[in-house]
């Protein structure tokens, strides 16, 4: 009986060393990388597929979590006005609207602002 319980400290003590020295190795990759600058975080260069997703992932989580409210299933014509004037003084020269095109100088931008009338559809 003795013997089985140290058997299973023992497992339990290598289990618990074992994420410990994967944690520590994490911890010193993770400094390593941000010390020496290893990741480009150029905006000419796109993420790495898993660094896209997680930031991808906690924009839509962050702008969910942080949202004050649902958007209301329907608008009165002065919300309408006022939406359409907001977004034509802040918005569209980036990303256009319904028969407007993006400004110009946008294209010179990394990344180029998606046109928001595609984003609707999807
Ligand atoms: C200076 C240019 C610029 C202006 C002005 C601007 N945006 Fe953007 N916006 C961008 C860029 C660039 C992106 C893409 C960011 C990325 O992909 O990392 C973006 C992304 C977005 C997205 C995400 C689209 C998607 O498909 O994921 C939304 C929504 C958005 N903007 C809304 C707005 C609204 C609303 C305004 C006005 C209040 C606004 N933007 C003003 C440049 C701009």
């Amino acid at each position: 009986m003795l013997e089985r319980l140290t058997r299973m400290q023992f497992a339990v003590v290598s289990v618990v060393g074992a994420f410990a020295v994967a944690g520590a190795i994490a911890a010193i990759l993770v400094a390593a990388t941000i010390g020496f600058g290893w990741y480009n975080t150029a905006a000419d260069v796109p993420h790495m597929p898993m660094v896209a997703w997680l930031l991808h992932r906690t924009m839509i989580r962050s702008v969910k979590a942080h949202a004050q409210q649902d958007a209301p299933r329907q608008f009165s014509s002065q919300q309408v006005q006022q939406g359409f004037a907001e977004f034509e003084e802040h918005c569209v020269m980036c990303h256009g609207g319904p028969g407007v095109a993006r400004a110009k100088w946008v294209m010179g931008l990394e990344p180029t602002p998606p046109y928001l009338v595609d984003a609707a559809r999807r």
